[in-house]
This record gives C-alpha cells, structure tokens and sequence, in this order.
C-alpha cells in the first residue's frame, strides 16, 4: 500500500477502492450488455472496450500516423502547463480516467515548479494501472502526494478525499467527454458543479470540428488497428460473459456525422449469423450487413461547450489550441 515514505513525512501513497457493491444492486453483471444487444438498433457500453487487450490496443493507437488527438493535446500541455499553473495557482490535481498519467507529467511539472506539497488524486477503473503510474510518478517528483480512487467517474466525484488547503484542478483529458452523449455530457457537469467548491478549476481536453476527411482517417487507419480495437469489444464480451462472437464476421466502420458532429462507430454483420452469450442467458440475431453501434466520438464548437459549461457555472477561464485549431485544451472555473 505504502510505496515510499520518510520518517518525517506522512505516506506518499494511498490507494482506495470505492465500494461498487451498491452500484452493482442496481445494475447486475452484463445487465447494460443484455439491454444494448435488445435494442432495435443495436449497442454496447464503451466501457467494455477496455479489457487488458483493449487498453494496449489504445495506447497503439495514441501513437498512429493518422490518430492527431493524443499528440496534439500532449502538444499543447507540454507548451502551456506553465501558463496553466500560472491561471491557477497552487491547486490539488485530480485526474478523471488517468491512465498511464504520460500527458498529466506536463501538468505535474509545472505544477511541482510552484513549491510545497504537491497532491495528485488520479481515478481510473483499472488498480493495476493506478498503483503502476503512481510508483513511477513517486520516483520523480519528491514532493508527490499521491492518494488514487479505483472506481468510475462517477463514483469518485462523490468520494473525493477532504478538501485540501489549496483549490482543486479536476482534469479530464483525452476527449474522453465526447465519448458522452449530450445528455450524458449534462449529467456529468451537472455532478461536477456540486462535487466542485466555487474557486475550483476544471481543465478538459477536447478534440475540435474540422474537415471529416481528416476525422474519418483518425478512426480508420492504415494498419487497422481501430478496427482490432473495435473487434475486440467482442472478444471481451466472449471471455466475460461466454459468448461466442465470431469476430472475422464483423466489419468495422467509422464515419462522421456531420448533423450530429461526431464520429460513429460501428460493427457490422458480414451475413446473417446467431450468437448466444450462455452466461447472460441470451441469444441474438443479427441480419446481413445488420450494425451493431459501439461508440460515439462528439467533435466539439468551442462556443457551443462553453455555453454547456456556463449553465453549469462553469466559466471559461483561457482556452489554449494548437497552430491548426485542431484540438484545445479548456481551462474552466466554477463559479460561486
Ligand atoms: N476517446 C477516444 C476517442 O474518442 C476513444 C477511441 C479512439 C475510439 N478510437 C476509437 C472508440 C475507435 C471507438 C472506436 O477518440
């Protein structure tokens, strides 16, 4: 549990699994698979995108040729964080879904540069990855406090640790937000307007609208790795729920709906087949060239988010971009 620590200095690292027991009352195992897969047209909770296989096949495609977003926003933090931390000021830095924390270290940085006590509370659904990236961060930042939430977003809003002395910078990266529907995007600012003390910061990493040609590539590269990654929902549900989905006879497709501005992916059926998933007790049927919808991606208006984010006293602050306007970074701060 405790990674590092000196006689004179409280732990550096605590990690702490919320309880997802009354969580899973509400909703059994494989519940949201059954109520997707008996939908006339048919779908899956991304979440499950994100088994072991699923979450390497992501970090490949953060590095592909045509996936701009990752290095783009890593671009841009790594110009600005020392404008960023300027804005704020000493903050605690809590990080929605942070993974393997690569792009948050611009943020640590110039955050570490301010002095003090520095508190990191990184949240994602995965222990193993929490407890890897903190050790990490731990072995170079001396001044690191580390305490991480294992649960969902929504989970860990509600059990932030006691606020520290310092306002709060909730940071969610990624684009992650635009895998929300609108709806889902409203609940989601709507829990962080009461999780938030007014002062506290929010700083969201948002992909932007521009020329499908180069938003459909992002999603349909060369090498077909999105399409792997998009097959291998599938194979997750297999192992997790026993069932047996043949993935050569299901076709990826990715295509920009400019009404909707966003990316949607899709799976389709490559003739008409039965798949049954024994543990969930379910059979489905699939016609020919049927779809099976698996993720939106919402390609964002800078005016349009920060009108969304207002009705939620979310006030933008300063917005950074890069040279081609591609992606921004939104630093917003909750009102009183
Ligand atoms: N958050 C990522 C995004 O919206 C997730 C993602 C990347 C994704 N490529 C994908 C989801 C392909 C489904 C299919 O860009």
């Amino acid at each position: 549990m405790i990674a590092s620590s000196q006689s004179f200095a409280p732990p550096s690292l605590t990690i702490t699994d919320l309880d997802t027991t009354a969580v899973s009352h509400i909703t059994p195992p494989g519940e949201d698979v059954i109520a997707g897969l008996t939908q006339r047209q048919k779908t899956l909770p991304p979440r499950y995108f994100y088994d072991a296989t699923g979450s390497q096949l992501f970090e490949q495609i953060c590095t592909l040729p045509e996936y701009y977003l990752t290095r783009t926003e890593a671009a841009i933090l790594a110009e600005f964080a020392g404008e960023i931390a300027a804005v704020t000021g000493r903050c605690e830095l809590v990080e929605l879904g942070s993974g393997s924390s690569t792009k948050t270290r611009h943020l640590l940085d110039a955050y570490h540069l301010l002095g003090g006590t520095l508190d990191y509370v990184p949240i994602d659904v995965s222990r193993e990855i929490l407890v890897e990236s903190a050790e990490a961060l731990l072995a170079d930042y001396p001044r690191l406090r580390v305490q991480g939430l294992v649960g969902t977003y929504e989970q860990a809003l509600t059990h932030l640790p006691v606020s520290p002395d310092a306002p709060r910078l909730v940071i969610f990266l990624g684009s992650t937000l635009g895998n929300l529907t609108p709806e889902a995007c409203d609940r989601f600012f709507a829990q962080l307007e009461t999780a938030l003390n007014p002062g506290d910061y929010l700083l969201l990493g948002v992909d932007l609208q521009k020329d499908p040609n180069i938003l459909e590539a992002a999603y349909n590269d060369a090498q077909g790795v999105t399409a792997a990654f998009n097959r291998n929902i599938l194979a997750h549900l297999n192992w997790r729920f026993g069932g047996n989905f043949d993935l050569e006879q299901f076709q990826h497709r990715a295509v920009y709906n400019a009404a909707a501005g966003q990316i949607e992916a899709y799976l389709d059926s490559g003739r008409s087949q039965t798949v049954q998933l024994t543990d969930l007790n379910l059979t489905v049927n699939f016609a020919p060239g049927e779809s099976l919808h698996t993720e939106i991606s919402r390609k964002f208006h800078l005016p349009t988010l920060q009108t969304e984010l207002q009705n939620h006293h979310l006030t933008t602050r300063q917005i950074w971009t890069d040279p081609q306007t591609w992606f921004a970074v939104v630093l917003a701060q909750r009102q009183s």
